[in-house]
């Protein structure tokens, strides 16, 4: 069944009709700690969910475990579920990971609906059949592809969302603004999140999640194009692995976005991506995200995280890189000199 998006505007008829189109004989709903006391509350009192059984894990990626996995599987099995059940996972993007793996292994799946609570759930994780757990101390490790039937996005959650939440998410959909075209990207850019405009939000939320939606029907299992939706993240997921190491406090997105700054730096040097706008972008994420610091003795760190990325094959760094905003260019590599170099930009141009 085709994974069903859903811009909800009357959650109580809209998660009804997700339900109805998976028959099922009983109803589980899945929340962390935090959505449980923020976000049940909105549902509870829907009349169809009132056998629904509760399950509550740890909030925080730290609770993205197969410890934590093999209580919810407990929790189902206890709670009589059969592979006719469903399983509604309500929060960020680690409870819909954790629990779109738990539901596609359980009886060897069953359905299961997400809905999202932060933008970066929204308008990234919850989408595309992405699931799973981190492992051996790399983030999710292990997992499967497998669609919710149906997401559900809400905008009364993003009213509930702290500066630092809405920033984060945002990032991925300047990413998607970046793949797709001029016109989307300058929205984006120029987008005042100091007085956020909520319905002007919320549309741009749906539009960035068109964007992901069509990609994903193209290339589900990521052997393609889907590889676009990585921009930025190379680099970025080595920033935000040198600032775990050093326990420093950084969101996903804030490394994304800086991120951004180096992998199109790279794009402007291999590819001839403009100039007037990396410096553009750069200026808004400078604005918006402020700056991750670190020194030169801290590039070969670095460039060890950037080669242990699990998209790489062969030991080779693959970067998404752009010709030119929307004409994307993926399985791109670079030299350590290159690498270095962007590294050097990065400092130069944020001013650490
Ligand atoms: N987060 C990127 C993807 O879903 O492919």
């Amino acid at each position: 069944m085709k994974q069903d998006v859903v811009i909800s505007q009357n959650l109580q008829k809209d998660l009804q009709q997700a339900i109805s189109r998976c028959s099922n004989d009983k109803l589980f709903v899945l929340t962390d700690t935090t959505t449980f006391r923020l976000c049940w509350p909105v549902i509870k009192d829907f009349p169809y969910l009132q056998k629904a059984k509760m399950i509550t894990i740890g909030a925080t990626d730290e609770n993205k475990t197969l410890q934590t996995l093999s209580f919810v599987w407990e929790a189902l099995q206890q709670g009589g579920a059969t592979r006719h059940s469903l399983l509604i996972c309500l929060g960020g993007g680690m409870v819909t990971d954790l629990g779109g793996f738990a539901a596609s292994t359980f009886k060897r799946g069953i359905q299961y609906i997400n809905i999202p609570t932060t933008l970066l759930s929204m308008v990234d994780a919850s989408v595309g059949g992405k699931t799973g757990i981190n492992f051996g101390g790399l983030k999710n490790e292990i997992g499967v592809f497998n669609c919710a039937s149906t997401v559900i996005l809400c905008a009364e959650f993003l009213r509930t969302l702290d500066d630092y939440n809405i920033r984060s998410g945002y990032a991925e959909m300047l990413k998607h603004g970046i793949i797709s075209n001029t016109e989307n990207w300058a929205e984006l850019i120029t987008f005042d999140l100091d007085n956020i405009d909520y319905p002007h939000l919320q549309q741009m939320v749906a539009k960035s999640v068109a964007i992901k939606e069509h990609i994903v029907e193209e290339d589900p299992t990521e052997k393609g194009i889907r590889k676009a939706l990585n921009l930025g993240h190379t680099a970025g997921h080595a920033l935000e692995s040198l600032a775990l190491a050093e326990n420093r406090t950084v969101l996903h997105g804030y490394a994304v976005a800086w991120g951004l700054v180096c992998e199109l730096y790279l794009s402007a040097k291999r590819l001839n991506f403009p100039k007037d706008k990396l410096s553009q972008t750069l200026q808004f994420i400078k604005e918006t995200y402020g700056v991750f610091t670190f020194n030169c003795k801290q590039y070969d760190r670095l460039y060890q995280f950037m080669q242990h990325d699990k998209k790489n094959q062969s030991g080779i760094i693959n970067f998404t890189l752009m010709a030119d905003i929307g004409d994307i260019r993926i399985n791109q590599t670079a030299t350590q000199e290159e690498i270095l170099d962007m590294l050097d930009f990065y400092r130069e141009s944020m001013g650490c």
